[in-house]
């Protein structure tokens, strides 16, 4: 499949029952559909009814923050697949920074549930990016194509075909300093040249590879612009309906 533009948004930890519905409520009736995807990745409890508010929206899809590997079981406190299929759930984030960092998630248990996402047919968005020191340190790249290669690069070439890349440097996060247009792009186009080294460069040219960090409806025109950015994760800027909204709208504004 050909890439696709996407705005995705990540609630994180944010908004209480009545607050997310709300949100939902704005973000249906402030988008103006258009031929990129809007992604909303809600927390757990606001899934199912955001899913009954979006049904039927061709451009607006339902994504979970995380899943656990396993069918069912002993796993007190965590969510499984078919739970979140049985909501309307399509796609899942899957390696977020801040996953990786408060609950230790590693490239080897990411491998799993990237599996797990694909074997429930649901569509992982997959996270990587480098910590400020790394990026000091110049390693960035390398240490970006280790996340990609060790969670990923088991995958046949088809199975790769159904992965969307977020790369979100964690200098970047919630942080209000973005990577700059031409950071995000020199990124984003080496993690397109891994793919083509690993695969193809159909595979490599059909990836919707976004970029997260501080995006705002200030920065998105210029930064989805770039021609190897097909959007954004956006944490912040996706709890307001206006702001969201006007980073959906950056597609296609930009003549780089
Ligand atoms: P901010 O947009 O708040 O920087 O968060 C980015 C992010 O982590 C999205 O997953």
């Amino acid at each position: 499949m050909p890439r696709k533009n996407i705005a995705a948004g990540n609630w994180k930890m944010n908004k209480n029952y009545e607050e997310g519905l709300v949100l939902a409520r704005n973000l249906l009736v402030k988008s103006s559909a258009s031929d990129a995807l809007m992604i909303l990745a809600t927390p757990f409890i606001h899934l199912k009814e955001v899913g009954e508010i979006i049904k039927g929206q061709p451009h607006l899809r339902l994504a979970a923050q995380n899943c656990h590997p396993e069918k069912s079981g002993a796993y007190t406190g965590e969510i499984s697949l078919d739970m979140l299929k049985s909501v309307g759930v399509t796609h899942v984030i899957l390696g977020h920074s801040e996953r990786r960092e408060y609950f230790h998630e590693s490239n080897e248990l990411l491998a799993q549930k990237v599996n797990a996402v694909l074997e429930n047919g649901l569509t992982p968005i997959f996270c990587c990016g480098e910590r400020l020191d790394i990026r000091e340190a110049g390693t960035h790249v390398s240490y970006v194509a280790d996340q990609i290669k060790e969670s990923l690069f088991h995958l046949s070439a088809e199975d790769f075909g159904k992965i969307i890349i977020a790369y979100e440097p964690i200098w970047a996060i919630g942080t209000g300093v973005t990577a700059s247009p031409e950071q995000a792009q020199a990124m984003h186009r080496e993690i397109r040249q891994m793919i083509a080294g690993k695969y193809n460069a159909t595979v490599a040219d059909n990836c919707s590879i976004l970029y997260g960090g501080s995006v705002k409806p200030g920065n998105a025109v210029e930064l989805f612009g770039q021609p190897d950015v097909d959007g954004g994760l956006v944490g912040g800027a996706s709890l307001k309906a206006e702001d969201f909204c006007a980073i959906y709208d950056a597609f296609g504004k930009s003549e780089s």
